[in-house]
């Protein structure tokens, strides 16, 4: 499908050719996805960032109106409906329907799959050399699919398609900072595997600041960690799952994903990649990021035996959510 029709044909609002005079220099982003309960948010966010000059939303409804609310905004950024991909230095994809009280993230696979694959075939199609930050559900087989998307087009480059964990990072930071009684912007905690349930692997041994849990702070920590997303989905009974949270930690991978591209050293953060770190094709580790992607995947480091028996179930799980995707689109 031609991405960039569709734009058109959404809303048949045009906000021509806006941008303003002085606009700041920076990053061109894309979000698609952009009316939902995530990328409202993310777009507002996203549009505060002095990093990004240009920002075009993309959506199936609702797009005209989320962009004329963002565009009067007085910020550097200019907000604009066309020309969704063209020129894009950084696509986010938080499109795609969210879990409901008593699903698994497995359970949005046959509707995101399809909306994956659409979407993905466009970026390669129209802006080949972007960075991907892939948000939409369940990320442990999307990110698969992206990849055998752009290998089929033939334009795969894997330290440029990264799926985004860092809400498990923020959550695990938040909830672990509480049991430390620390402030949670003090605290790093290195989140590895994938993006659902026991895949969801925090390195509770690795914590900075050096600190050390009891058996039973461990428990709970790493089961608050695992089902974070589920405790959200819960209390919104049938209304979605995290958006706040979730546009909050997009936008702080998107700013480490654009200071990178803009040549800042030494950013670090955990991502969901193509991967040899473990004997699985894709991992989600801590990876530097650099001009061109990620530029260095970090190993695991020394694990105790509780983060090894979990490793094993993760690993598990994520072999059979990656084949799921690989076969969706080889099939
Ligand atoms: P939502 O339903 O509020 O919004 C999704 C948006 O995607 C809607 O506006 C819809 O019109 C749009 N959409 C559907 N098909 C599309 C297409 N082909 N092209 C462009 N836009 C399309 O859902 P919400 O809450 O924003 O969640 C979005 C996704 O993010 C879900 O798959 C959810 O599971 C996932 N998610 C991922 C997290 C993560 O940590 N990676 C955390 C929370 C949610």
């Amino acid at each position: 499908p031609n991405l960039q029709m569709e734009m058109e044909d959404v809303g048949g609002l045009r906000r021509g050719n806006c941008r303003a005079k002085g606009a700041a220099p920076g990053f061109k982003v894309a979000i698609l996805g952009a009316a939902g309960g995530i990328g409202q948010p993310l777009a507002m966010l996203m549009k505060m960032k002095p990093l990004v000059s240009v920002l075009h939303l993309y959506d199936v409804v609702n797009t005209p109106g989320v962009t004329a609310d963002i565009s009067h905004m007085d910020t550097g950024a200019v907000a604009q409906l066309e020309d969704a991909l063209t020129g894009m230095d950084l696509v986010i994809i938080p499109a795609g329907v969210p879990r409901k009280p008593g699903m698994t993230r497995d359970d949005l696979f046959n509707i995101n799959a399809g909306i994956v694959k659409t979407l993905c075939e466009a970026i390669a199609k129209c802006c080949p050399n972007a960075i991907v930050n892939l948000i939409s559900n369940p990320v442990n087989s999307t990110v698969p699919i992206a990849a055998e998307v752009f290998k089929k087009a033939g334009t795969f480059d894997p330290k440029r398609l990264l799926g985004v964990t860092m809400l498990d990072v923020v959550r695990a930071n938040t909830f672990v900072a509480e049991v430390l009684g620390l402030d949670p912007r003090d605290v790093d905690v290195p989140v590895v595997g994938g993006h659902a349930g026991v895949t969801i692997l925090p390195l509770l041994s690795q914590v900075k600041p050096a600190c050390s849990f009891t058996n039973k702070e461990i428990d709970y920590l790493t089961d608050r960690i695992q089902n974070g997303g589920t405790e959200v989905v819960e209390a919104k009974a049938g209304a979605g799952s995290a958006t706040l949270s979730m546009a909050y930690a997009a936008v702080k991978f998107a700013d480490a994903c654009l200071r990178s591209l803009r040549g800042d050293a030494g950013v670090v953060e955990c991502a969901f990649v193509a991967s040899q770190v473990t004997e699985l094709p894709f991992f989600a580790s801590k990876v530097r990021l650099g001009r061109g992607g990620v530029e260095e995947i970090y190993p695991l480091g020394p694990l105790n035996e509780y983060e090894r028996v979990g490793l094993d179930k993760a690993k598990k799980e994520l072999a059979a959510s990656i084949q799921k995707g690989v076969s969706f689109i080889r099939k």
